[in-house]
């Protein structure tokens, strides 16, 4: 499954770039937003750190302004993928950016019927929402099985992007699930790693070590 990270901080979209496990970026204009920094200045600075896939949502809602904005995007770096909402328009945009071949993310992915006609329409990602999902008492993890079993069924090339993750146990279920792609903020990233035995296993060792030989 391949790591992206959910953010527009360059400082947390490096330090995991430097763990060495970093696949892709996704952002969104809440993430942007959070920031206060021009969107497109942004995007430059991110390709500058991240070779793999940069998603870069556009703002505009109709069909025509969505195709301007995305192109404007795509000519931002060779790695800039148009992220897209799964809405009437955002369909139509994503079927015209894959005649063109410019790759798309269909984010705002609520329901497995979204996921499949996306598919047919050429998209690179789908993004569904496990969070956002599970915020509303239902369960996230579900979307995700019935997309997998859409895409494997027909042979679908887009790939399963799982977002709106929230914690670690939302990754486990993931990589079980056979999602593609996950992307995460960079708290859940660091948070892949720990576990409170490792770090006493580790004290333990170098405790051993130093009344051994000092030091
Ligand atoms: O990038 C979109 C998605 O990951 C948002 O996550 O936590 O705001 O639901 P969240």
């Amino acid at each position: 499954m391949e790591l992206y990270i959910d953010t527009a901080n360059l400082e947390e979209i490096q330090q995991a770039h430097d763990l060495g496990v970093l696949d892709g970026v996704t952002t969104n204009p809440s993430l942007i937003a959070k920031e206060g920094v021009d969107y497109g200045k942004r995007l430059e600075e991110i390709c500058r750190v991240v070779e793999g896939p940069v998603s870069a949502e556009v703002i505009a809602v109709d069909y025509e302004g969505m195709v301007r904005e995305g192109r404007q995007r795509a000519s931002i770096a060779p790695n800039i993928v148009v992220k897209l909402p799964c809405t009437a328009a955002g369909l139509k945009a994503c079927k015209s950016f894959a005649d063109e071949g410019i790759k798309t993310n269909m984010t705002l992915c609520f329901q497995p019927l979204q996921a499949w006609l996306v598919a047919k329409a050429g998209a690179f990602l789908v993004s569904p929402f496990i969070g956002r999902i599970d915020d509303v008492g239902q369960d996230g993890m579900d979307l995700i099985h019935q997309i997998r079993s859409i895409y494997d069924q027909y042979g679908y090339n887009t790939k399963l992007l799982a977002a709106s993750i929230r914690h670690p146990k939302h990754m486990l279920d993931c990589l079980l699930a056979g999602a593609d792609v996950a992307t995460v903020p960079f708290s859940v990233i660091a948070q892949l790693l720990k576990h409170p035995l490792t770090d006493i296993g580790l004290e333990k060792f170098l405790v051993d070590y130093r009344k051994a030989f000092g030091g």
